[in-house]
């Protein structure tokens, strides 16, 4: 039997509820399964915790972390506490402390759910967004001078590292090749920000010929919208900053007909830290607590995880599971149906309990 450890921090809004949903999926496919055992401690992180302690974590909480082998998170974001409290407190400093510098963001139209885009089905939006997740603008540099005069001044300092570049080129070039179209799109904004951004330009060029049989193109951000939009068929992998594929991929998951089905593995490549899965989407405080979260980002990035860990059988199964589902039509409000999260949890688990595959 292979054995696993997984922190799960749901953390915030309907965090809990996605989280919950995953576990019961994850639990059904280790009884189908009956190869690999995922042993899951809970913490119970997040604005709650803040309201108790004054911290969103304890001092040591990334260091408690470290011992496993990934963790699984739900959300972050509390409509009494501030923003960059809640991010800064917990889920960035998770990040950044494990240098899990690849956030790896799939999209794709999922059976059974329709795109916003006219005449775009399953097939036709398939995509992969490498988001650069250690620097650039979410580096965290900057500050405020004169607090509250009118001179005051705040600054918000994007970094560029050759290092931290360079890394998610090549990564991000390396997935490229191993997707059949072998298609990597360069996010850029070097014609007004002519520093890191012209430097990001050109470490993009240099890698290139490491992998020569990766086709690859260069799109300003704004420009980027538009193409997601008008030609979709014509993406595939796609790098880009910090900031940028943070909106880019906003925009690609309701392209696809949610945020609630997009989900985001945080990589430490080079695996000398746990790597984190979650979904894309935060606590969403509109539906928190309605029962009718969408669970699929959770499930699509627990086989992510199952994926990572070397459980490639159990992270199909999963999928397959969630796309039967999707295709039977058992959706939640947000993608046209009526299901609520626990009907459509229940039918990821009936479905994995009944599959053969
Ligand atoms: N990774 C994270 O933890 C993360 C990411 C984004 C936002 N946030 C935080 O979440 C809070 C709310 O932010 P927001 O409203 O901008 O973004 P959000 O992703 O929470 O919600 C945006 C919209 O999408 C809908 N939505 C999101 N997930 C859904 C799901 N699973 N099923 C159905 N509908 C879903 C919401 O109902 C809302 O209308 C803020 O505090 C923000 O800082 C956290």
């Amino acid at each position: 039997m292979r054995e696993y450890e997984i922190a799960a921090i749901p953390a915030d809004g309907i965090g809990p509820e996605v989280i919950a949903a995953g576990l019961q999926a994850l639990e059904a496919l280790q009884q189908r399964c009956g190869d690999f055992k995922l042993r899951v401690q809970h913490f119970d992180w997040g604005s709650d915790y803040y309201k108790a302690h004054g911290r969103m974590m304890p001092e040591d909480g990334v260091a408690q972390l470290k011992r496993f082998d990934a963790i699984f998170f739900g959300a972050v974001g509390a409509p009494d506490v501030p923003d960059d409290i809640t991010l800064w407190g917990l889920r960035l400093p998770i990040c950044q402390g494990f240098d899990q510098y690849a956030n790896v963001r799939p999209t794709r139209i999922l059976p059974g759910i329709v795109s916003p885009l006219a005449g775009v089905g399953p097939g036709d939006l398939d995509w992969v967004i490498v988001r650069e997740n250690s620097e650039g603008e979410y580096s965290g540099h900057g500050g405020r001078a004169h607090r509250g005069l009118p001179e005051e001044v705040g600054t918000e300092v994007a970094i560029f590292t050759r290092v931290g570049v360079t890394r998610i080129m090549r990564y991000a070039f390396r997935l490229a090749q191993s997707r059949p179209r072998r298609l990597l799109t360069v996010v850029t904004k070097s014609n007004a920000q002519r520093h890191g951004m012209v430097m990001w330009d050109e470490i993009a060029a240099e890698v290139a010929p490491e992998f020569p049989d990766v086709a690859w193109d260069k799109m300003l951000v704004d420009a980027m919208t538009v193409r997601m939009t008008l030609k979709p068929r014509s993406l595939d992998t796609i790098v880009a900053t910090n900031l940028h594929a943070d909106i880019l991929s906003d925009l690609a998951g309701a392209l696809a007909g949610s945020l609630g089905v997009a989900p985001t593995p945080n990589i430490d490549p080079e695996r000398r830290y746990p790597s984190m899965f979650e979904p894309i989407h935060g606590s969403a405080f509109d539906i928190a607590g309605k029962g009718i979260a969408n669970p699929i980002a959770t499930f699509w990035t627990a086989a992510q995880m199952l994926e990572h860990l070397g459980e490639s059988a159990a992270a199909a199964r999963l999928m397959s599971a969630v796309e039967t589902v999707t295709s039977e039509g058992v959706l939640t409000p947000d993608v046209g149906g009526t299901a609520t999260t626990q009907e459509v949890t229940d039918a990821v688990c009936r479905t994995i309990r009944g599959s053969n595959v």
